[in-house]
């Protein structure tokens, strides 16, 4: 492989721990090739990028789409620290691109969520899939998609529970989705040779305070109501019912579950 720019000693910095080693993985199992145009989308903190682009070399490229300005602004400032010349990131809606046909090799989409699209319970469509159809406009004829996803995630599975237990009202904000329903999409939009794996991570959050204020990142109760329910004596009883996962350095253990989706473009008729 032709030496990149990401082995010049700067690193980026991205979102870290189970975030990294699944980017690592979406690539690993894509087996980006040097020279590749990579798209990706929902780049976030470019767990997937800062990979693809080590792979595709200086003779390939990533373009990173993302929807949110402000991980736009923090990973391009990255991408400059980092001299990264193979790499950008556009603020953009994945589903209306407007790149030319059939003209990635690869596109990459690690955890946007397939949900607003498709129901993972019923097992079917909730919408038109206008996503998933820019994805196959965009690719190559042989080209590869490949998309992460979550399963059931521990931490966030015990924090519905928990609060379940309280009788407090949840409306969690990510989607479990499940192998079967991937099949479907990938099928109905045209994808061949699909591959679907799971990966386990073990995550390790470094205090129990940091455990908590992840838990709390996410939006467990009704808008408004947050710090009238979230009470110090909840706060109280999850520190103590949580024990069974501290370990000996006083961290708190759960497993990221995550699937693994992988396609191949048919050629146009
Ligand atoms: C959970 S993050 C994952 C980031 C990164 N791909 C990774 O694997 O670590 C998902 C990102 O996708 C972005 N996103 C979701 N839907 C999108 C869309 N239609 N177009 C562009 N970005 C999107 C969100 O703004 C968010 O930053």
């Amino acid at each position: 492989m032709e030496d990149s720019t990401l082995d010049s000693g700067l690193k980026p910095k991205t979102w870290g721990g189970f975030w990294d080693i699944f980017g690592d993985m979406l690539v690993d199992l894509l087996d980006i090739k040097e020279g590749a145009n990579v798209l990706d989308i929902g780049t976030g903190g470019g767990a997937v990028l800062y990979p693809a682009a080590k792979r595709a070399g200086n003779s390939g490229f990533v373009t990173g789409v993302e929807l949110c300005d402000h991980w736009v602004k923090v990973t391009t400032a990255q991408i400059e620290r980092c001299n990264i010349e193979n790499a950008k990131v556009l603020l953009m809606d994945a589903s209306n691109t407007g790149f030319d046909y059939h003209s990635f090799d690869y596109v990459t989409a690690g955890f946007i969520g397939w949900d607003d699209y498709f129901d993972f319970q019923a097992h079917k469509y909730k919408k038109e899939d206008k996503l998933m159809a820019e994805i196959s406009r965009v690719l190559k004829p042989g080209g590869l998609i490949g998309i992460s996803t979550w399963l059931l995630q521990e931490d966030l599975d015990w924090m519905y529970q928990f609060l379940g237990r309280h009788s407090i009202l949840c409306k969690t904000n990510y989607s479990i989705e499940d192998e079967k329903g991937w099949r479907e999409i990938m099928s109905a939009s045209g994808f061949k040779d699909i591959v679907v794996t799971s990966e386990s991570v073990t995550y390790t959050y470094e205090s129990i305070e940091a455990w908590w204020k992840e838990m709390r990142s996410y939006d467990w109760v009704l808008e408004g109501k947050d710090d009238d329910v979230i009470t110090d004596s909840l706060k109280d009883d999850a520190f103590s019912s949580i024990q069974a996962h501290v370990v000996d350095e006083g961290g708190v253990q759960f497993k990221r579950n995550a699937l693994f989706v992988i396609g191949k473009q048919t050629l146009p008729t």
